[in-house]
């Protein structure tokens, strides 16, 4: 199984364009060594040649750029993105699909109920891309366990409920329903298995077992504490109001992913105000201690 991660921050990106937090203000003067980042994106293939976008960033056309590979050329319009599968319904994980309009074919896109009401609604890009290429959806069914996307066969992708957040536009924000957010175990013909969950607010039981039995994991990296953003005066919210998971503290991520001793751990969906950006800074160095990546651009992942 190939992977290569086209974005990793969150919503905003690094550095996020108004901010001027200690990670945005030191990436922007040199004072920090942090790499810039787009938003949250990951592509999985088994041949390398057909590939399956797990969500599209509002940044998808720099990523693409940044990616030559994605661009197969066998024709005079092309692409290597055989289907978009969504995890949710939020902006830095669907506004991209504007951007992928001018396909010649419809796009297939796969994702649940739950989303396809709020893209059809609250923000109705499904409605909008009508217009131009049309939107060919697939619905995710999580009672009906795997499915497989044509052109990329070897792969068979499982969807997992997960507790996270339905976008602040959505209709239902405030009254969770199965099916707002999504992981996604991806497994190919050997057997590996990748778990793929950008947005992870709880760790419930089904995902812990998932998490113990993956290969690889790309989990929620969005802020080291759960007051982040409210201590830096940026918003009184906290991670896990927004449905994410911190790294740090009793029941974080770093707690959770210690027992596991199978699957390689990396961390995505990096808010721009995390101080584990910072390469040279001691909350990532107590992440390499535990055996957790941060991922970046561009990063190519193989298993
Ligand atoms: C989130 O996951 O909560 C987002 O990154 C928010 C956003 O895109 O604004
Ligand atoms: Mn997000
Ligand atoms: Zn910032």
């Amino acid at each position: 199984m190939k992977i290569h991660v086209l974005g990793s921050a969150a919503g905003g990106g690094f550095p996020q364009w108004n901010c001027n937090c200690p990670m945005c203000k030191g990436s922007r003067d040199g004072s920090v060594r942090a790499k810039a980042r787009t938003q949250s994106s990951i592509a999985v293939s088994n041949d390398g040649v057909s590939w399956a976008l797990f969500n599209a960033s509002p940044d998808i056309l720099t990523q693409i750029k940044a990616w030559p590979a994605i661009q197969p050329g066998r024709s005079i319009r092309d692409t290597g993105i055989a289907a978009v599968v969504l995890m949710d319904s939020q902006i830095d994980h669907t506004t991209g699909l504007f951007m992928l309009r001018e396909g010649t074919k419809a796009l297939r896109i796969y994702c649940t109920d739950m989303v396809r009401e709020d893209l059809t609604t609250g923000n109705p890009i499904f409605n909008i891309l009508d217009h131009y290429c049309k939107v060919d959806w697939q619905r995710i069914d999580l009672r009906a366990g795997a499915f497989t996307i044509p052109g990329i066969e070897a792969l068979r992708f499982t969807p997992v409920p997960i507790s996270s957040k339905a976008p602040p536009y959505s209709p239902h924000r405030h009254d969770p329903h199965e099916g707002d957010n999504i992981g996604l175990v991806v497994e190919d013909g050997k057997g590996k298995k990748l778990f793929y969950s950008p947005g992870l607010g709880k760790i419930e039981p089904h995902v812990k077992t998932l998490m113990a039995s993956a290969d690889c994991l790309l989990v929620d990296g969005t802020t080291w504490t759960d007051e982040e953003m409210m201590t830096l005066g940026i918003a009184p919210k906290t991670a896990l109001s927004m449905g994410h998971l911190p790294q740090s503290g009793p029941g974080g991520m770093m707690e959770a992913l210690k027992p596991l001793s199978k699957p390689r751990k990396i961390l995505i969906h990096i808010n721009n105000t995390n101080p584990i950006l910072n390469e040279d800074g001691p909350e990532r160095a107590q992440l390499t201690a535990a055996g957790i990546e941060v991922s970046y651009d561009g990063m190519e992942i193989e298993f």
